[in-house]
């Protein structure tokens, strides 16, 4: 079961999502089309909901919170386009749907995918209801998650582990960027549209709890991808295994990889414990690591 605040929250941002972009002309129609076609496909909208839901705690104003969460989203959505073409994963089922280059080709769908990134930060650095400090301290987190140190080195790494045998510690290293940095620039985004400056000490627990949802998301999505029907998924599985990649699924069987998730998840919660009305990012933790989709 789905909680209802998280169903709330992503509906909210679809519809915020949809005001993106417009019709266009003859020769733009392309582009919007290809973007409105991952980006209003559905999705968990997880990162979005984690967006609004720290704001919502930390007592700050939730439409700040939706354009941030926009954003993130708007990012995901470039990465998950790009992760899909032929020479990254080469996959040809997301969200239910055949993948963006499979329907526009490979030269729109990367420039979707460019124009989602981009636009991003727009998104953020427009939002109206936010201060100038939110919104440069938000563009900052979003740029740090997304980018060379963040989730473009986890692809590269991902990428690396196709040919190479990873140690542990550089699997950690790759889940951290590919998945965890975005997860963690989330809760970041929600923190800045409260209001929350760089130095606050509660930004630190937050983060913690963060980077410990976003390495359970990807043990389960690894589980998931060998264990789950690309019908439940809506994305294509046994993509790893096809690609040969190194994945938590390399060192775990899936009980043991079901319970380093549930550690994770602990530790996850055990971090925000102590932050008034922490309950609904309790739930979320607990709904992510018990998901089977
Ligand atoms: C898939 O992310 C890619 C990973 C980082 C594991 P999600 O599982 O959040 O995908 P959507 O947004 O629901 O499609
Ligand atoms: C991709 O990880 C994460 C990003 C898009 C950055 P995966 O390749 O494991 O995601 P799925 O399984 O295709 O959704
Ligand atoms: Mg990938
Ligand atoms: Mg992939
Ligand atoms: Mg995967």
């Amino acid at each position: 079961m789905i909680p209802t605040f998280i169903e709330k929250d992503a509906a909210a941002v679809h519809a915020r999502l949809s005001k993106l972009y417009p019709e266009g002309s003859r020769t733009t129609k392309v582009l919007y089309d290809a973007q409105k076609y991952s980006l209003l496909a559905g999705g968990k909208r997880i990162r979005p909901v984690l967006v609004m839901e720290t704001c919502r705690m930390l007592g700050g104003d939730v439409r700040v919170a939706l354009d941030y969460g926009a954003a993130v989203e708007m990012v995901h959505t470039y990465s998950l386009i790009h992760d899909d073409l032929p020479c990254m994963d080469d996959d040809d089922l997301r969200r239910g749907r055949p993948t963006n280059h499979k329907v526009f080709g490979e030269d729109i769908a990367i420039l979707a995918g460019d124009g989602l990134l981009t636009d991003a930060f727009a998104t953020i650095l427009c939002c109206p209801y936010a201060t100038a400090q939110s919104r440069a301290d938000a563009a900052l987190a979003l740029s740090q998650g997304a980018g060379s140190y963040g989730m473009v080195k986890g692809q590269v790494i991902d990428m690396f582990g196709e040919t190479h045998a990873l140690t542990p510690e550089e699997l950690l290293e790759l889940h951290r960027g590919k998945t965890g940095a975005l997860i963690e620039a989330s809760v970041r985004l929600g923190c800045h549209a409260a209001e929350l400056t760089r130095d606050d000490q509660r930004i630190e627990a937050i983060v913690t709890y963060a980077q410990n949802i976003g390495l359970a998301f990807q043990v389960i999505d690894d589980i998931l991808d060998c264990t789950q029907s690309a019908e439940v998924l809506g994305k294509s599985v046994g993509s790893d295994a096809k690609d040969g990649k190194t994945t938590f699924m390399t060192f775990y069987d899936v009980q043991g990889a079901r319970a380093y998730a549930r550690e994770l998840t602990d530790r996850a919660i055990s971090a925000i414990r102590t932050l008034p009305e922490c309950d609904r990012l309790v739930e979320l933790a607990e709904y992510l690591v018990q998901r089977d989709y």
